[in-house]
């Protein structure tokens, strides 16, 4: 099939490129010319574990296209798939649109015969009828279809969460299209994914359901680690013992930091919005949203605490700075709080992340990215283990440092609490 994809950012460039490995012309567009002009010379503009190999193959093979005219994309496609960004909007908790509803407005000026637009972005219940609605007013109803397939694809695992994905939900109340849509995605189903049909409207929402629920997910089990601290019981027992039963399931049952991403802190919010707007109190999502919030709190304090209330002048190392691993996205992520935290309060912070050094994090005084674990852990008083690298998983901590006095707070729970006190290390754990 031939398609356009608007929007080569995670979503958009791992999906462009996964479809044109499929054997499809894919056209990936972006209205930034750096991102495309990087494209075109085989560079990344992300961080994503397979992605470089796969984009070089279908663009050397000419299947996978990447350029800025919308126009001819859109003319050259039967199917477009709509994958820009959906943040939170500036001036509420909603997710804006505008980028969305942009790139309706430019499309309908190139639709010279039918075509299947298709919103990959995170949408709000209800925002295909507003899609359906712009494009109506230039183009006539017989000349194009609106549907929803959102994607569920992970940061970091994205190559395979699109070739092996759990389900595809497609959201079409045109049972022809939705085959359409079913046929471009048999060579996924053959190999074994779930294909869900359902309104336009149900697929808006499943996304956004999933999305909160997993953020429950994570809060929920946070806050039993709360509990276990104070209890001597280990969080990780509980989660075995809870997610056995497949009612519960073992998943996204890792106590740690406070979720972040480009997805779930964004997604509660805007769902808690659209809640409100259709007069429906959504509590449960509200009080994850809470949660999560007070949980980087919770765990700076801890860190005043094992530091003894005196973080004043002290050497701290971070080990990760991304909200998870095998990305480079710093979106959301909890040590965009814990750093200017930490700095306030007189703190000199070294971090190392595998993906690189943050822009984030180049207006601070005292903050210096750092080449490798050795180099980050040079004569600290304490190591934090913000994300779990794989790196991260084996390190030797007593040939790292020549200060005996350092401690380690790992907030991913890496390595045994057990064999941590036989080493005799200042070890600190999550739930533990
Ligand atoms: N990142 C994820 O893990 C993930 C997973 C599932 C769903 N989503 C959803 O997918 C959507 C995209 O997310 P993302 O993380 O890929 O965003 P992103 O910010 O990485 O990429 C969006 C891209 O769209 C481009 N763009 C914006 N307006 C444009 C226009 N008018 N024409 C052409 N290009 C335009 C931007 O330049 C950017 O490159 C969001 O709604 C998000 O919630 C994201």
């Amino acid at each position: 099939m031939k398609i356009c994809v608007v929007g080569s950012g995670y979503v958009g460039l791992v999906s462009g490129t996964c479809f044109a490995d499929l054997g499809n012309t894919v056209w990936c567009v972006d209205k930034d010319d750096k991102k495309i002009d990087m494209l075109n010379n085989y560079q990344i503009p992300i961080y994503e574990p397979g992605l470089e190999e796969l984009v070089a193959k279908n663009h050397t093979s000419g299947r996978l296209k990447f350029t800025t005219d919308l126009d001819s994309a859109v003319k050259n496609s039967d199917i477009i798939f709509i994958c820009v960004g959906t943040p939170t909007s500036k001036k509420n908790k909603s997710a804006d649109l505008s980028y969305v509803f942009n790139v309706a407005y430019e499309i309908r000026n190139y639709i010279n015969k039918f075509k299947i637009i298709v919103t990959k972005s995170t949408v709000p219940v209800s925002t295909g009828d507003k899609i359906e609605k712009i494009i109506l007013k230039k183009r006539k109803k017989r000349l194009f279809e609106v549907v929803s397939n959102p994607e569920f694809l992970r940061e970091g695992e994205a190559i395979r969460d699109f070739r092996f994905p759990d389900r595809i939900v497609v959201g079409s109340n045109n049972k022809k299209i939705t085959k359409k849509i079913e046929s471009l995605y048999n060579p996924l189903i053959k190999k074994g994914a779930k294909f869900f049909s359902t309104s336009r409207r149900s697929a808006e929402l499943i996304k956004y359901a999933s999305n909160a629920f997993l953020a429950t997910k994570i809060s929920y089990i946070n806050e039993i680690a709360n509990l276990c601290e104070k209890t001597d019981v280990n969080v990780e027992d509980v989660s075995i013992g809870i997610g056995l039963d497949q009612r519960i399931g073992g998943r996204f049952l890792r106590a740690g930091p406070p979720y972040g991403g480009s997805c779930f802190p964004k997604d509660t919010k805007a769902l808690t919005v659209t809640g409100d707007l259709f007069k429906t109190n959504l509590s449960i999502i509200k009080s994850v949203i809470k949660s999560n919030e007070k949980r980087k709190i919770i765990l700076t304090e801890r860190i005043n605490k094992i530091l003894s209330n005196k973080i004043k002048n002290k050497k701290i190392a971070f080990l990760g700075v991304t909200f998870k691993p095998n990305t480079d996205d710093m979106r959301q992520s909890s040590s965009l709080y814990m750093i200017p935290f930490l700095l306030k309060k007189g703190a000199r912070i070294n971090y190392y992340d595998p993906s690189g050094e943050k822009r984030e994090f180049s207006k601070y005084k005292n903050v210096s990215f750092c080449k490798n674990i050795k180099e980050v852990c040079k004569n600290v008083d304490l190591v934090i283990i913000h994300t779990e690298w794989e790196e991260f998983k084996v390190i030797d901590f007593k040939k790292l440092t020549k200060r005996k006095n350092f401690k380690i707070y790992d907030m991913r729970n890496l390595y045994s609490s057990e064999n941590m006190k036989k080493k005799r290390f200042k070890y600190y754990s999550i739930g533990r």
